[in-house]
């Protein structure tokens, strides 16, 4: 099972490309892109061409040829998003079939992993009047259709309960599947449409689906259910987990529509299901796709079915809101970066869980827990897991500590391998007291629900710890829960296990594009699962705590819908510009935001893209930069793709016109990232365009004011911009010119600043990101 959560930093299984041995013969899943308008016309159907195709294959390597039942090969059949299919075929056939003139590319299935009472309130969805009167002219979203991609759905939680909503909207083509404890009459008028694709993991996880992974739309993991409560869950009173975060949890938009697309079985996800899913989410009409799905790695466009599939819904006119990755605070880490994906990274909130580790010196250090049980109330002995164990693993793996040096301990482990409540279990089995999760990537504090007295510090408390264990000779310590802290300070801070720019394909796109609550988020949980890292945890709760940019995404995909509520006609990318100009770049002081990768650091665009997403804001930004199709397509042919790869994800013949010379910063995105090379000093300048849409119904008078990233100049021309009416176009360029600077060989120079349109009403600011290289 593989959550995109921060305690389960799995593995990512990648295929073998080049390096490993490759048997011919053996049999995998594979994608298949066609272009199927040369479709001959003696077949009626796409099915009986590729039937027909499978069927003609002829080895032409040195295998014994096996001829495949072609039908029974088939998986999916792709015709909306992607034009092709799925199959189960050698090595040797897909080479084979590679060759052929209509299919534009074979690819290896791939595995994934999927990567709150509060959080309305904190984005201010709660409190502001004229945002309240905005969402009323929508209904809060009741019109909108958000499907998400993830690991199904807990129907009969009450956050997906329907009463009082209007019936289904009429375009609404989607269907309730039946499937494993999941009759037909399962959805209701907020869970409109739920589907499954098991297939391709059926095809590739040899033990198959098992009988608690439910074969339906029904989720046996809790991420779905979390994530679509999150996004568009009803009101519910009195909701905590194990009694804290107690009151109502609301999700964002809670009268959009829920279709759910289950795609996650326990072992992970497959491509040819994802794809599957997109293809039909999109055919059924859904308005905002939630894909809290992790990339493996950032592979490029034509390779990466997250990015094919979203293609195709943006040309629909679906935004596609993704999780950037719990990879942080690696720089390069950000998944999910095609520039029509909104790419979402993860912030705190101003609530903790707050419990203390007090040293035998009289050191107190603030972490964090969601241990309920009985209370420790004396010192007790402690020690380093990596001094308790014989084989000096110091992250308590089950049966690396040595009970002779544990017993009536309180024991600190390393927040690697595996879950923190597990740890505390193994610490318990050796006859520990307590354990203490010691975080080695940041200042994030996450807080677990521990069986035994167990609490998290963050990276800089545990170098404090470790001062002190390393300087007394007889260390001691004991742990206080006090419970739900609201209010903290600062907040939001760009969570440490957030993924990081810069975007490694492109450069010139900024991702992450924003950052959203992410940490610690409570919301619907399956009630007959466990509620932590630990399969035998015998907890049942309805709302559980956890953490990731998969809580992030959601967020931003509920507001998104809410937008959508609001303005009917925007298109993706209007959305996405609504969002990212109106984001804040400070915290709820004032001051300028942090980056809890370490202490005392101020976020930047790599850790937050545009900022924090403001709702309010993002519903009235005055000005949005819109990107079309054929922009889109410019763009992939500035960045040097070729024509196949282009149709791959376009699904059309794309001539890049040599003549058209367009350079992929110029592609209206609503950030600004150009790249300098420092070994030619002569061409420290480049003029960037962008091409501002007019979205509120009234002449408008806007004047630039810019904030040079140092070392840079910026100038625009003009420094003003009067629109007439709605709807109407201005343009503008930005020149940017660099001083030179020297920089290591093989290392990357940043540097940040903004430009913002204000009228004084509205301020529609886009990050400046400078990169010498
Ligand atoms: C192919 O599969 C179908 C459906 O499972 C089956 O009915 C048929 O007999 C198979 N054909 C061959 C040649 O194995
Ligand atoms: C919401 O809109 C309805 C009519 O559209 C109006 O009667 C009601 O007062 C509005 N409520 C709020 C809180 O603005
Ligand atoms: C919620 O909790 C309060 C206090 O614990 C109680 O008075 C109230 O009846 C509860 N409401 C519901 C709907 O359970
Ligand atoms: C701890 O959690 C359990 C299970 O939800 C709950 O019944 C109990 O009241 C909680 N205890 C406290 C002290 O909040
Ligand atoms: C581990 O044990 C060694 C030897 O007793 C000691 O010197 C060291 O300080 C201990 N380290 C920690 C982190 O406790
Ligand atoms: C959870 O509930 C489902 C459906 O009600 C049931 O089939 C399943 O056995 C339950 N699982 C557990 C672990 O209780
Ligand atoms: C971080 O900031 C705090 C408060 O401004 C200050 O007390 C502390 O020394 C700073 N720490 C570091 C490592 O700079
Ligand atoms: C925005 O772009 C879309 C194409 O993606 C286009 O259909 C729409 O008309 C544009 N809207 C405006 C206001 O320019
Ligand atoms: C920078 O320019 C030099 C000299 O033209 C070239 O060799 C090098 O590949 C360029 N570096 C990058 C990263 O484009
Ligand atoms: C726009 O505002 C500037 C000053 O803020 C003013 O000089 C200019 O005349 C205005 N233009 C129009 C068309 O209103
Ligand atoms: C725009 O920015 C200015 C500061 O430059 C600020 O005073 C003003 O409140 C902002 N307005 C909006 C609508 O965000």
């Amino acid at each position: 099972m593989g959550l995109f959560l921060v305690f389960n930093l799995a593995i990512l299984i990648s295929f073998c490309s080049v390096s490993c041995e490759i048997n011919v013969q053996e049999t995998q899943t594979f994608i298949i892109r066609v272009q199927h308008d040369l479709k001959p016309s003696q077949f009626s159907t796409l099915e009986e061409w590729y039937t027909s195709t499978l069927k003609s294959l002829q080895s032409k390597y040195p295998i014994p040829f096996q001829p495949a039942n072609s039908t029974d090969n088939i998986i999916h059949v792709y015709k909306t998003v992607f034009h092709g299919f799925s199959a189960t075929l050698t090595r040797a056939h897909a080479w084979e079939l590679e060759t052929r003139p209509e299919i534009l590319g074979v690819f290896p299935d791939n595995i994934r992993k999927i990567q709150t009472t509060r959080t309305p309130h904190f984005l201010g969805l709660d409190t502001s009047k004229a945002f309240y009167g905005l969402m009323n002219e929508s209904d809060y979203g009741s019109d909108v259709i958000i499907g998400l991609l993830d690991s199904g759905i807990w129907p009969e939680h009450p956050s997906f309960n329907d009463d009082d909503m209007d019936p289904i909207p009429a375009r609404w083509k989607g269907e309730c599947q039946e499937g494993k404890q999941f009759p037909k009459t399962t959805c209701n008028k907020k869970l409109i449409g739920a589907r499954y694709f098991s297939a391709g993991y059926e095809r590739s996880i040899s033990q198959g689906i098992k009988n608690d992974d439910f074969k339906s739309a029904r989720d046996p993991i809790g991420h779905g259910t979390h994530t679509a409560s999150t996004a568009a869950g009803r009101a519910v009173k009195n909701a905590s987990c194990l009694g804290f975060a107690s009151g109502q949890a609301k999700g964002i938009a809670p009268k959009a529509r829920i279709a759910v697309y289950k795609v996650c079985w326990f072992e992970g996800c497959l491509d040819s299901d994802i794809l599957a899913g997109f293809d039909s989410a999109v055919k059924d009409g859904v308005d905002i796709l939630s894909v809290s799905l992790g990339g493996i790695g950032p592979s490029p466009y034509w390779d990466d079915v997250l990015a094919i599939g979203a293609f195709g819904a943006m040309e629909r006119g679906v935004l596609v809101s993704a999780s950037a990755g719990n990879f942080g605070p690696e720089s390069e880490s950000v998944t999910n970066i095609a520039p029509w994906l909104t790419t979402v990274g993860a912030s705190t909130v101003d609530r903790t869980f707050a419990a203390d580790l007090s040293l035998g010196d009289g050191t107190v250090i603030i972490g964090s827990s969601l241990y309920n049980g009985t209370r420790l109330s004396n010192l007790y002995p402690l020690i380093y897991a990596g001094n308790a164990s014989s084989f000096g693993v110091s992250t308590c793996l089950p049966g690396s500590l040595d009970a002779g040096r544990v017993q009536g301990k309180i024991v600190v482990c390393d927040d690697e391998d595996n879950g923190p409540v597990e740890k505390g279990l193994v610490v318990r089995d050796a006859g520990g007291v307590g354990v203490v999760v010691a975080n080695g990537i940041g200042e994030d504090l996450l807080a677990y629900p521990y069986l035994n007295p167990g609490l998290a510090v963050t990276m800089s408390a545990r170098e404090k710890i470790f001062e002190y264990l390393t300087t007394d000779p007889n260390p001691q310590a004991t742990m206080a829960f006090r419970g739900t802290q609201i209010g903290v300070k600062p907040a939001p801070v760009v969570a440490a296990f957030s993924s990081r720019g810069p975007n490694i394909l492109s450069m010139n796109v900024l991702k992450p594009d924003l950052i959203a609550p992410g940490l610690n988020i409570l919301a619907a949980w399956p009630n007959n699962i466990s509620m932590s890292d630990v399969l035998e945890d015998p907890r049942r709760t309805e709302f559980n705590i956890i953490s990731g940019t998969s809580m992030s995404c959601p967020h931003v995909s509920g507001i998104a819908a809410l937008l959508k509520g609001v303005h009917r006609d925007w298109s993706p990318a209007m959305i996405k510009s609504a969002l990212m100009t109106t984001a804040y770049t400070h915290d709820h002081d004032g001051k300028p935001l942090l980056d809890n990768k370490d202490l005392n650091v101020t976020a930047n665009p790599w850790s937050m893209g545009a900022g924090h997403v403001d709702p309010m804001k993002a519903v009235d930004p005055g000005l949005v930069y819109n990107i079309t199709v054929d922009d889109y397509i410019d763009f992939l042919c500035a960045s040097g793709l070729t024509s196949k790869q282009i149709k791959t994800v376009t699904k059309r013949a794309v001539e890049c016109s040599k003549a058209k010379k367009s350079n992929p910063w110029d592609l209206n995105y609503p950030a600004i990232s150009v790249v300098f090379n420092t070994s030619k000093p002569s061409h420290l300048e480049v003029v960037v365009t962008r091409t501002m849409t007019n979205v509120i119904d009234a002449a408008c008078n806007y004047t630039v004011v810019v904030s040079n990233p140092k070392g840079v100049i910026v100038t625009v021309d003009p420094q003003q911009l009067v629109f007439g009416k709605i709807g109407e176009q201005k343009s503008y360029v930005v020149k940017i010119s660099a001083k030179s600077v020297v920089i290591q060989a093989g290392k990357m120079l940043s540097r940040f600043g903004q430009l913002s349109w204000k009228d004084g009403s509205h301020n529609v600011t886009s990050p400046i990101v400078v990169t010498w290289i």
